[in-house]
């Protein structure tokens, strides 16, 4: 329907994608009507702005969801897996940022360019992948569709941001302290972040039985639902880099069909929301300040796997915050308004 309004909530408003959901509600005229922000009990009556109006934050745990059309959950698993059933059985339709629903075959688990129609068989819910595969499956899609993906071996360099604001001020703080030689403090961090990689995301109680770490595991789970193909093999390794925005990945690919990289360019160009960076010769390609505050999948280094007969390596970076979550999750309001599926 046209020229409709649609209240939202944001709940985890006071957090880093909270934060970058209500730029991005603004920033694309969402048909917001009445608009409310969420969060803990810590930020209750904390003012916030929508546009020139005051909003003040409620405590998520004595919010009333009634009236409430759309309600953008990123306040951690916990708090999606208590709420966001309540919101949807008020009548909202949930996008949820967080992993508590993604795997659950009653949730639609939607990237708008690559699995679209996925969404509309929603029931309530509606959940947005993990950031890191967000930007790989957006990168995967065209070249899965003219060529088929048999196996993935995907690294990723992951910025601070992802872990939270808390967790972008402890690595500014130990950058500065560790410069001045003074001691370092980890909180968040298992290990000192400033200046280091470290090979677990997140940061505590994360590794299974199989030496894997959750966040690894989404990588492999997420991208066979959203792709709808169990056969993919994906192996994966997950790590934190001391970069304060933008998840980087180097993405190998085997595909069933062969294509050469002057074709994955071309494909990858035409892709909505993919933006190719690929003059190596001149030093261009994606990085993470390219990508950091834009809402595109940046895809460079496209070369082939020489080591095998169908092959591909690709360098893909992405905006965690926007594209790996606070835009995904808009991008899914707005497409279920389009199709008057809300
Ligand atoms: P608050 O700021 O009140 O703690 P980030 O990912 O940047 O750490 O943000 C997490 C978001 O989730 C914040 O908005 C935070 O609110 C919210 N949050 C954390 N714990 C709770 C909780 N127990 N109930 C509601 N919201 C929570």
């Amino acid at each position: 329907m046209k020229n409709k309004k649609y209240n939202v909530a944001v709940i985890g408003a006071t957090g880093a994608v909270g934060k970058e959901m209500r730029k991005i509600l603004q920033s694309r005229n969402f048909p917001v009507g009445k608009i409310r922000y969420m969060a803990s009990s810590r930020s209750e009556g904390k003012v916030l702005k929508w546009k020139d109006e005051d909003i003040r934050v409620e405590d998520l745990e004595k919010a009333d969801f009634s009236g409430i059309d759309i309600a953008l959950f990123s306040a951690g698993r916990r708090r999606s897996k208590k709420f966001a059933p309540r919101a949807a059985s008020s009548e909202a339709v949930v996008v949820d940022n967080s992993s508590a629903f993604r795997m659950n075959k009653e949730v639609p688990l939607v990237v708008p360019e690559v699995n679209p129609e996925a969404a509309l068989g929603h029931k309530g819910i509606i959940a947005n992948p993990n950031c890191s595969t967000i930007q790989m499956i957006m990168a995967l899609k065209p070249i899965s569709d003219e060529a088929g993906i048999r196996r993935i071996v995907v690294s990723t360099y992951q910025s601070v941001s992802g872990a939270g604001l808390k967790a972008v001020e402890e690595l500014m703080q130990q950058t500065r302290d560790f410069l001045e030689g003074k001691e370092v403090r980890c909180d968040i961090f298992p290990y000192q972040m400033a200046f280091e990689c470290i090979p677990q995301i997140p940061q505590s109680d994360a590794f299974g039985e199989n030496g894997y770490t959750s966040e690894e595991m989404k990588l492999l789970n997420e991208t066979r639902k959203i792709l709808e193909d169990d056969s993919i093999r994906v192996t994966m390794t997950a790590v934190r880099v001391p970069v304060i925005g933008g998840h980087c990945e180097a993405v190998n690919i085997e595909t069933i069909k062969t294509i050469k990289p002057q074709r994955a360019r071309k494909l990858l160009s035409d892709f909505p929301g993919v933006t190719v960076i690929d003059k190596p010769k001149r030093q261009k390609y994606p990085l993470a300040n390219i990508a950091w505050g834009k809402d595109d999948v940046y895809v460079g280094r496209i070369r082939r796997d020489e080591s095998i007969e169908c092959g591909l390596n690709m360098w893909v970076v992405a905006d965690n915050l926007r594209k790996g979550a606070a835009l995904n999750a808009i991008q899914i309001a707005e497409l279920l308004i389009d199709k008057e599926n809300i």
